[in-house]
């Protein structure tokens, strides 16, 4: 015996509400602590960048200010120097003075260039951030005597303010980390676009990262990189084998 048609739809109706109260039941306590985890996680991502945000123009301030008053500075009393060392002067001890202080003048304008380009790189408001990695490239081999490979196209790096300056960074951290820890003979830094997405790799054929380094508390250049990917929501995978270390990030960049 079938049921009337009218019953029927009263019954189909009362079960789908019974399914979506079931559906829309009060989160069980794991369930909860869970997304306040993901909410409390979200904030401190969006506090973390809004922080390197400020970070990063007050560094551009300090560099400006460096440069264009102590820079300033140092430039004009070099020339007041060099006016002082044409004068006819006394005797040998006084000109070996003068060429001395030259020389101080001369490694002080040196490191205050060093000091503001590490402040703000000014390549990345001069040429952009291909321009700019191949400095930091040409300057770590020049410094440090180590082969360093740049693959990349310039064309896929032209990216907003906020992506170039985290990867400019990241960049930074990791040859100085390869200069100081990793005993390293070649590095290749590879750049690839697929899409919406920029695929940046730093390996280096050095002793290799342990996971033990990975924990170090008093260590923040590997946790300062981790929270810039995260913070324009990044992956990254740190590896270290005999054959050396291998730094990969994911990168989904702005439509
Ligand atoms: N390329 C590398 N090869 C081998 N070991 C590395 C490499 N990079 C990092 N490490 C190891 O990982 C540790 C943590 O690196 P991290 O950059 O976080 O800290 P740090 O360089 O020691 O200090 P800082 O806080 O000044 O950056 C290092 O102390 C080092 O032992
Ligand atoms: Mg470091």
């Amino acid at each position: 015996m079938s049921m009337p048609r009218p019953l029927l739809v009263a019954a189909l109706l009362i079960a789908a509400r019974i399914a979506c109260r079931l559906d829309a039941r009060p989160a069980t306590i794991a369930e909860q602590r869970e997304a306040d985890a993901r909410a409390r996680m979200a904030g401190r991502r969006a506090t973390d960048y809004a922080l390197e945000n400020i970070r990063e123009e007050e560094r551009a301030h300090i560099a400006r200010e460096l440069h264009d008053d102590l820079g300033q500075l140092l430039a004009t009393l070099r020339v007041d120097m060099s006016l002082l060392m044409r004068q006819p002067v006394a005797d040998e001890a006084t000109r070996e003075l003068l060429a001395g202080m030259d020389g101080r003048l001369l490694s002080a304008i040196t490191s205050l260039r060093r000091i503001a380009s590490n402040l703000r790189p000014h390549a990345l408001d001069e040429g952009g951030l291909y321009f700019a990695l191949q400095s930091l490239r040409h300057e770590f081999e020049e410094r440090h005597g180590v082969a360093c490979e740049l693959v990349g196209r310039e064309d896929e790096l032209v990216l907003n303010d906020r992506y170039s300056t985290a990867i400019f960074r990241i960049v930074q951290e990791s040859l100085t980390n390869i200069a100081r820890h990793a005993q390293a003979r070649r590095v290749r830094i590879t750049l690839r676009r697929q899409r919406a997405t920029l695929f940046l790799t730093i390996e280096d054929d050095g002793r290799g990262i342990a996971q033990a380094d990975m924990e170090k508390p008093s260590s923040f250049g590997l946790l300062g990189m981790r929270e810039r990917v995260w913070a324009i929501r990044g992956d990254i995978s740190i590896s270290g084998s005999c054959r050396g270390t291998k730094i990969e990030i994911h990168l989904p960049l702005p439509e």
